[in-house]
């Protein structure tokens, strides 16, 4: 890739270890935001912290575009983890992303992007899958020496898995079970919740600029959620999120 990679975390914890492993580092102001420009394993890159929720994120990828001429953008960070079979420590690998908010029924069909047609935005293939290669090297090789056993045995995570699916997004903390249920109802397919994705890959699709999203579960979206998500964030969030990324761009 020529251009440099955009990397978009959403909260100051998950962002900082990954900012301080950016090497020949240039920090540059836009509006409210930081960008750190510079090298991740000699490839060029470009890394903020979006913010929280979609419009936050969308401001932040739209700066990234226009004043940086990223080449591709990753959105990553923690997710709330929504099918059964999905656990905390897992990592999500998003093959689609919907607003799970998106509701203009009945002048457009519920969770359709008014005027676009578009419901699920699709994220780059070849970008996914240097994603999937990124994530199952992480696991195999270097998981064990960056997550200590007493992180695992105080987070409850046994034995971390890759999971691809959809992405369900929107401007709502889920850790309820009525949010819960609303969502899987609507949106059977649900694989992991979070608040930035799907809008991030609207300005990237708007823009013509590619996209792609891994994101680790910290939580089941579900009544203990903002526990799980605050030991998560502040224990392993940061550190799957700096390795995985290191990876990808690694293999890109
Ligand atoms: N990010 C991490 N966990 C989440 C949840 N439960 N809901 C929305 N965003 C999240």
């Amino acid at each position: 890739m020529n251009s440099p990679l955009g990397i978009l975390v959403p909260m100051q914890e998950e962002v900082e270890l990954l900012v301080s492993m950016v090497e020949q580092p240039e920090m540059m102001q836009w509006s409210s935001r930081s960008f750190y420009k510079g090298f991740l394993n000699g490839k060029r890159v470009v890394v903020a912290q979006s913010g929280i929720g979609k419009v936050a994120s969308s401001f932040t990828a739209s700066l990234l575009i226009q004043h940086f001429r990223v080449g591709a953008i990753l959105v990553t960070g923690v997710a709330g983890g929504i099918s059964d079979h999905i656990h905390v420590g897992d990592l999500a690998i998003a093959t689609q992303a919907v607003q799970h908010d998106m509701d203009c029924f009945p002048l457009f069909p519920k969770y359709m992007i008014p005027h676009s047609g578009i419901t699920f935005y699709e994220p780059d293939t070849k970008l996914t899958e240097t994603l999937n290669k990124a994530a199952s090297s992480f696991l195999q090789y270097e998981f064990q020496q960056v997550v200590s056993e007493d992180m695992l045995s105080a987070l409850g995570i046994h034995k971390p898995t890759i999971h691809s699916g959809l992405l369900v997004s929107g401007d709502q903390f889920i850790g309820t079970e009525n949010q819960l249920n609303e969502i899987q109802k609507g949106l059977p397919d649900s694989l992991f919740v979070e608040m930035e994705g799907a809008a991030v890959a609207q300005v990237c699709h708007d823009a013509g600029v590619p996209w792609c999203s891994i994101r680790t579960i910290s939580d089941k979206a579900n009544a203990k959620a903002h526990l799980d998500f605050n030991l998560f964030l502040n224990q392993a969030g940061k550190i799957y999120t700096s390795a995985v990324a290191r990876k990808f761009v690694e293999m890109l």
